[in-house]
């Protein structure tokens, strides 16, 4: 697929029905954030508040998102864009199928190509595995920083694995300073926000 506006991209998503996962949606979550944003952060698929809010990462997990990328400077509401690898909600939160995120891979791609965002982080095994490397281990991996296409990018915790085993905190944490000093190194245009 060509790359297309934004415009358009957000509305043919909308109404997109290209996988099973369009029978039991509220809404496509297409994404929140800064279109001009140098960095991309990409969950697995919506949650129950997203289906039902049309935005990503806006229920428990995504509470603690937002807390814990607010102490490092960065905001959907400034200087990030948020997206999942489907649109769609898993009935029940299962994971994605292999052939669901392989209908939906096209609208983060285009995501993606209209963005060209400088760096990607992958929240959680499901999106590191489908972005950086199929083989991908997050316990082992993550905070690391893969240059892929021109893109550098990182995995680390999926808020819900967080919340489910808040040890995990300063583990990520790092991830997260990590992350910053490489937007100081490396994004120009991204202003911090305290
Ligand atoms: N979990 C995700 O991976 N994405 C969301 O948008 C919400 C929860
Ligand atoms: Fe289309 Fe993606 Fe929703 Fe499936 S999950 S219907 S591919 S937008």
């Amino acid at each position: 697929m060509a790359v297309m506006d934004w415009d358009t991209l957000t509305e043919q998503c909308k109404s997109c029905t290209a996988c099973m996962l369009a029978e039991t949606r509220t809404n496509v979550v297409v994404g929140v954030g800064v279109a001009e944003s140098e960095v991309m952060f990409i969950g697995e698929g919506p949650g129950e508040q997203e289906d039902l809010k049309g935005e990503p990462f806006v229920g428990r997990g995504g509470q603690l998102l937002d807390k814990m990328l607010a102490a490092v400077g960065l905001s959907r509401h400034h200087n990030i864009y948020i997206a999942n690898i489907v649109k769609c909600r898993p009935p029940g939160n299962r994971d994605p199928l292999p052939d669901e995120q392989e209908a939906c891979i096209k609208w983060l791609r285009n995501q993606v190509a209209i963005i060209r965002p400088k760096i990607i982080v992958c929240l959680g095994r499901i999106s590191a595995c489908r972005l950086i490397d199929p083989n991908y281990k997050v316990t082992k991996q993550h905070g690391e920083f893969v240059s892929k296409g021109g893109i550098l990018m990182m995995g680390t915790f999926h808020p819900a694995a967080i919340l489910r085993n808040p040890n995990l905190k300063p583990a990520a944490f790092e991830d997260l300073i990590r992350l910053r000093d490489k937007i100081t190194e490396i994004c120009e245009h991204t202003k911090l926000v305290y």
